[in-house]
Formats: structure tokens, C-alpha cells, sequence
């Protein structure tokens, strides 16, 4: 098979770039490791920022957002008990986030490709990358018994943090940098009435938690569990009644509670891989770089990758113009590292840790205090939390 720009990865990058690319007359390939139920079964990211939720629309995949998503121009931070509210339309001059699961927008975007017989190949096994530094690069993978090969102009590594494509980047080339946190999130999805409105961020002295939503019939929430714990150390009644010791006692008072239709745990990281090129791959998304979710910049660090790497390709298709292309690495990398920035410093405020000292502890409470006491530190709070810039 032959292809201009082969993308390994069926995640909301991966089908994202396929999508616009296509819009713009440019011939993809999507090869996705899992089939298309076990991708929509993984219950991740809800909120999603203006650029991002722009570029949905570009790729004429945000109708249902746009009509079932939620707009929210504000969330709450809840410190021991004491609620105070986060006004992000107002400090960050009238911009706000949309409330729309990332399992429902990868829906969309499937959708949008079956209707435009996009080519996606699910269940993409061995998938492996050869000559990325040559002009000729392919990839092969297997079906059944059979390996198949497709010779493409670029691959496109945007298979996520344990995916094979940044791992074909010799390791005399590839910088790593990481940080993994002491804890995780443990996460419950139920079909319940949320607790608020608007997201509540709780930093507690038993840990941190988070009421989040999908809709107003589908709840989300995550507590700060030990690495140690698995999921069948918490059962509902567990999990309900530690989320409740968390929260504010008149928020507990008004949680409704039900059964789990999902109960996962995610542990914390922060990681980046420098540089995001190599050859004719260009890695994007997850695959780069991975941050803590406590500022919901995953997979809104992956949409600035996605959006560069788009007009790239359509400069260097449509005119020639392969700046886009070179510059690549250093200007996705340069956005990444404020996103790092932000989610690693939203983790050290709201979380507990086991081996702080008495000083981290009032350094961590004079940031909120201090967070709270200015217009400057709120502006740059909401500025980062509603999306920098592309
Ligand atoms: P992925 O979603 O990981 O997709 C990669 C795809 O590649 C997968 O489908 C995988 O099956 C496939 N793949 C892997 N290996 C191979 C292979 N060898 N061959 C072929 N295919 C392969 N982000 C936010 O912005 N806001 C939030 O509110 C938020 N909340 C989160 C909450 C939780 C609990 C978690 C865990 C994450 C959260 N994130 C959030 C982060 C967000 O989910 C990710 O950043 C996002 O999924 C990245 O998308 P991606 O397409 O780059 O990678
Ligand atoms: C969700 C996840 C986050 O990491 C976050 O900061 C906000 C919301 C969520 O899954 O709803």
C-alpha cells in the first residue's frame, strides 16, 4: 500500500491529523493497535480548551460537541473545606472551557471518517517503522498471517506514551525527561447527577480530589489513591464515602451516589521527549509527552502538536514550503514545556504528599493563600487552565 503521510495511532491525535489532512486532499493511513470498542471504552479526558475545541470544528467533527458539550467559564477549589471560585472567564479577558468527553469526541471523529472513507486499520498488529531517515520511510504491520506493508512520505508517531514510534528514535538522539509522582487517580464514572455545576478541585489532608462531569446525568470523579492501591482495593462504598471525607461537608451532604459504570486508576507522570522529530517521523501527542491530568492539559498539548503539524504538511504539500516542517520540533516543544510547567505545579498545590516536610506543606498553603489574594496569580491561572496560545 502507498500513502503520503502514514499515522500510527487511532487515539484523538492520530484521527484528528488524519481528518483535517484530508480535508485539505492529503491521503492518510490510520493503523490503531486496538479495535475501535476497546479505544471508546477508555474513559479519559472532559474538558477541553477554545483552541481545541476550534480545531474540532476545522475538522468538521464539532457539531455534537457544540450542541451537547458545556460551556464553563468558572470552576471551584475547595481547601480543607473552604470553597472559593476560580472565575476563568473574567480573568483570562471572556475565554472558558468545554466540558465534552474525550470518548465521545473520538466518536466523532471515527464518524467523520467512515463518512469520508478515511482508511483506518484497526487491530494493527507488530506495527514497526523502517528508514525514517531516509526519504523512502515505511511501515509494516501484520494481519492474521499476513504483513503488510505501506511505503509513505511521513509517519506519524502519535501512538500514545506506551506506543513503538518514539522507541524507533535512536537513543543517542532521543532526550527523556520525567518526573513520576508518588500517587495516582483513582477515577469513577456513574450515572448520577453531579454534585456541582462546575468542576470542584479538592486539596485535602487525606489527599486530593476531583468532581468532574460528562453530562448532567453522568458524573466523574477521582480521588489521590497510593501507587500500591488497585481497583479492587476500593469498592463503591469505599470510594463514595473517601470522596465525601474530602469535600466540603455541605457538597458531601448533596452527593448523590450510585453504582460504577467504570472504576480505573491512572498513575501520575510528567515526561517529555526531546525532540519531536526525527527524519521523516514526527511524533505528536501522548507519544512526546505526558502530564499529570490535574490541569486537563493532555490531550490540549496534543491538539497544538496536531495543529502545527497540520498546516505543516499542507505547506509542504500545497506550496513547497517545508519551514513548518523543520520548525516543527522546537515549536510544539516550546508550548509542551508550559503545559508541563502548569499541570506539574496545579499537582504540587492540590495533592498530598507522603514525604513532604513542614516547610513544603506552608510553602503549598501560602500559593494557595497567595493564589487567591491576587488578581495577577488568578489571570495567570485561568490564561494557562483556558489554553495559551497555539
Ligand atoms: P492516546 O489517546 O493514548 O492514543 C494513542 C493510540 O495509539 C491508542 O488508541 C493506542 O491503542 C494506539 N497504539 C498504541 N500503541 C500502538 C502501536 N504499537 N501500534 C498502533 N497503535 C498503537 N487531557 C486533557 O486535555 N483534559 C483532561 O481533562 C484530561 N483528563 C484525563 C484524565 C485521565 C484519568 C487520564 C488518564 C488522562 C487525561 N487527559 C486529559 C489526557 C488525555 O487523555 C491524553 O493526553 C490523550 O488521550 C492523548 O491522546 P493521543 O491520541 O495522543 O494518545
Ligand atoms: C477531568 C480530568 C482532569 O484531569 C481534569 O483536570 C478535569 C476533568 C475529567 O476527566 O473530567
Amino acid at each position: 500500500m502507498k500513502t503520503q503521510v502514514c499515522i500510527v495511532g487511532g487515539g484523538p491525535s492520530g484521527l484528528m491529523l488524519s481528518q483535517l489532512l484530508h480535508l485539505k486532499g492529503i491521503d492518510t493511513i490510520v493503523l490503531e493497535k486496538h479495535s475501535r470498542e476497546y479505544v471508546l471504552s477508555r474513559i479519559r479526558a472532559g474538558v477541553l480548551e477554545h483552541g481545541f475545541a476550534e480545531l474540532m470544528r476545522e475538522a468538521e467533527c464539532g457539531e455534537r460537541m457544540d450542541r451537547e458539550g458545556e460551556i464553563h467559564e468558572g470552576f471551584l477549589v475547595s481547601d480543607n473545606g473552604a470553597m472559593r471560585r476560580v472565575d476563568l472567564h473574567r480573568y483570562s479577558g471572556g475565554s472558558s472551557v468545554v466540558v465534552y468527553g474525550q470518548t465521545e469526541l473520538t466518536r466523532d471523529l471515527y464518524d467523520a471518517r467512515d463518512r469520508m472513507n478515511g482508511k483506518v486499520v484497526h487491530n494493527a498488529e507488530d506495527v514497526a517503522l523502517f528508514d525514517l531517515n531516509t526519504d523512502k520511510p515505511y511501515v509494516t504491520y501484520r494481519d492474521g498471517d499476513e504483513v503488510i506493508r505501506i511505503d509513505c512520505d511521513y509517519v506519524i508517531g502519535a501512538d500514545g506514551f506506551h506506543g513503538v514510534s518514539r522507541k524507533a528514535i535512536p537513543k543517542d538522539v532521543l532526550r527523556e525527561y520525567e518526573r513520576v509522582y508518588p500517587f495516582g487517580w483513582l477515577g469513577v464514572l456513574s450515572r448520577t447527577k453531579p454534585v456541582s455545576p462546575e468542576l470542584i478541585y479538592a486539596r485535602h489532608e487525606r489527599g486530593f480530589a476531583l468532581c468532574s462531569l460528562r453530562s448532567q446525568v453522568l458524573s466523574r470523579y477521582y480521588i489521590q489513591v497510593p501507587l500500591t492501591d488497585t481497583v479492587e482495593d476500593w469498592s463503591d462504598d469505599a470510594f463514595w464515602a473517601e470522596l465525601k471525607s474530602r469535600l466540603p461537608d455541605e457538597v458531601a451532604a448533596r452527593m448523590i451516589t450510585g453504582p460504577s459504570i467504570e472504576k480505573s486508576i491512572a498513575p501520575l507522570r510528567s515526561f517529555v521527549a526531546e525532540p519531536m522529530r526525527w527524519g521523516n517521523l514526527f511524533l505528536a501527542g501522548d507519544a512526546a509527552h505526558i502530564v499529570p491530568p490535574t490541569g486537563a492539559r493532555g490531550l490540549n498539548s496534543a491538539a497544538s502538536d496536531i495543529y502545527y503539524l497540520y498546516h505543516a504538511m499542507v505547506d509542504h504539500y500545497a506550496k513547497g514550503d517545508d519551514t513548518g516542517l523543520e520548525n516543527y520540533s522546537a515549536k510544539a516543544l516550546a508550548r509542551v514545556w508550559k503545559a508541563q510547567r502548569f499541570s506539574w505545579w496545579m499537582t504540587m498545590l492540590l495533592h498530598t504528599f507522603p514525604d513532604s516536610i513542614a516547610y513544603d506543606c506552608k510553602l503549598r498553603q501560602t500559593d494557595l493563600d497567595y493564589l487567591f489574594s491576587s488578581e495577577a496569580a488568578l489571570a495567570s491561572l485561568a490564561e494557562n487552565y483556558v489554553g495559551l496560545p497555539f
